[in-house]
């Protein structure tokens, strides 16, 4: 969407606080043995107090109130009886729906004890998300996005996921135009336009280009890679991006 009114960013930044919430409080509970359906359902009342519903619910049926994505999963991991053990990392992703405005957010988590080639990896997701988003303003390029996102990935020896947007619209649902993909395409000429709502987010890889699906509805891999993501909800501004989430 493009937001034109206060009251919509408004809206939006109380939709973004509310998955900044539940990501926080699910990051600070994270601990070996604790089920995915636990943790999913702090999510969900951390959701509920702030009057948002989970998106991935609302729009796609999807199983679990947020994706958690247990190691070896990467991506849409859904609340089940699976425990986390130490060491795991373990990808948190909620977007949710407040008063008709949607957010979407993602982090990865490692439990400790915290082994160096982990940290590595999510430090790294981290910066191209963050580099990417520091790129966004009014009338650049949309492929400042992708090429942030290949330099750093370049620089620290990892891989992009190449069949996983790299950035998608939101703000009035959950995916929607512009898209994209996460590695530069010579042929995009497109730029931001102010009001923009954007969902950013790299996944990074020690050497796969594509995720795979696996024996579970939703859930994706990368088998024999570890692979994290981070992702921010912003908006385009004249004088760069505004995050909400
Ligand atoms: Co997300
Ligand atoms: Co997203």
């Amino acid at each position: 969407m493009i937001v034109t009114t206060e009251q919509q960013l408004d809206a939006l930044k109380a939709c973004g606080k509310a998955v900044q919430m539940a990501i926080k409080t699910m990051g600070e509970a994270l601990e070996a043995g604790m089920t995915a359906h636990e943790l999913d359902d702090l999510g969900r009342k951390v959701l509920e107090r702030e009057g948002a519903q989970s998106a991935p619910q609302l729009v796609y049926d999807f199983p679990g109130a947020t994706c958690i994505s247990i190691e070896p999963v990467i991506a849409h991991g859904w609340a089940d009886e699976q425990t986390m053990k130490a060491g795991d990392m373990v990808n948190i992703d909620v977007s949710a729906c407040k008063d008709g405005y949607f957010a979407d957010a993602g982090a990865t988590f490692i439990l400790p004890p915290i082994l160096p080639a982990k940290e590595a990896i999510v430090k790294a997701a981290k910066r191209a998300r963050d580099k990417a988003i520091a790129a966004v303003k009014s009338g650049a390029k949309m492929q400042v996005i992708p090429k942030a996102f290949e330099v750093e990935a370049e620089a620290s020896g990892y891989t992009l996921i190449e069949n996983l947007l790299g950035c998608h619209g939101v703000g009035q649902t959950l995916h929607d135009k512009p898209e994209i993909l996460a590695i530069t395409d010579k042929t995009d000429r497109r730029t931001f336009k102010e009001g923009m709502v954007l969902a950013i987010e790299p996944f990074l890889s020690t050497g796969a280009d594509y995720a795979q699906e696996g024996m579970r509805e939703w859930e994706l891999f990368t088998p024999g890679h570890l692979t994290a993501q981070f992702e921010h909800t912003i908006v385009v501004s004249k004088k760069g991006p505004i995050i909400i989430t």
